[in-house]
């Protein structure tokens, strides 16, 4: 219920200067440890939405993706880190605010005109959830959504997602 994620919401730890001074991170550890807060977080991540799996982007994607599919019934795929897979379907290289990142897709997991539900924790530049969106795109998959718990407004991650469906739970 919308309560049930009102009360999750004040789980989410703010720790100034992590991890660099000046940044203020929330952290949705104590969110996802609790047993309520993490119910309706996970029932909000997929409510409503018409999605044959989900992509969860490491790490903390990785946590929510799997409770969504266990809730909704579908599978799991793990968008991750470069170096960590034994066969990589396709990999994506992304900017970050200083340096590069890249997200890689495990071979024989995703087909071709799954519509895939990606999930992360949290949105702040965009450039992680884009390279997941496009991830998808570029196996002939559809993203029912990118669904996100938090959305860090004033980084403008939204404007790097074009024209996928970004599912916030909170906008701060
Ligand atoms: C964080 C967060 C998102 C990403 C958001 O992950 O969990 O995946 O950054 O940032 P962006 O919108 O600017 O791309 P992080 O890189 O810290 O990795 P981790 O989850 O493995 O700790
Ligand atoms: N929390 C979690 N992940 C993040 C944050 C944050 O505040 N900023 C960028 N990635």
């Amino acid at each position: 219920s919308d309560d049930d994620l009102r009360q999750a919401a004040k789980l989410i730890r703010e720790v100034p200067d992590f991890p660099e001074p000046g940044v203020l991170f929330r952290d949705i550890s104590p969110m996802l440890a609790d047993g309520a807060a993490l119910n309706a977080v996970v029932a909000a991540l997929g409510r409503g939405l018409e999605f044959d799996v989900v992509a969860g982007v490491e790490a903390r994607g990785f946590l929510l993706g799997a409770a969504v599919a266990q809730a909704f019934g579908t599978g799991v795929i793990g968008l991750r880190k470069p170096g960590k897979l034994p066969e990589v379907a396709d990999r994506v290289d992304y900017d970050l605010e200083y340096g590069s990142a890249t997200l890689e897709l495990p071979a024989d997991t995703l087909q071709a005109g799954q519509r895939v539900l990606v999930v992360d924790d949290v949105l702040a530049t965009g450039g992680t959830l884009d390279a997941a969106c496009r991830l998808v795109l570029r196996a002939g998959a559809g993203v029912a959504a990118a669904a996100v718990v938090l959305e860090l407004t004033a980084l403008g991650g939204r404007a790097r997602l074009d024209e996928q469906d970004l599912r916030p739970l909170l906008s701060v």
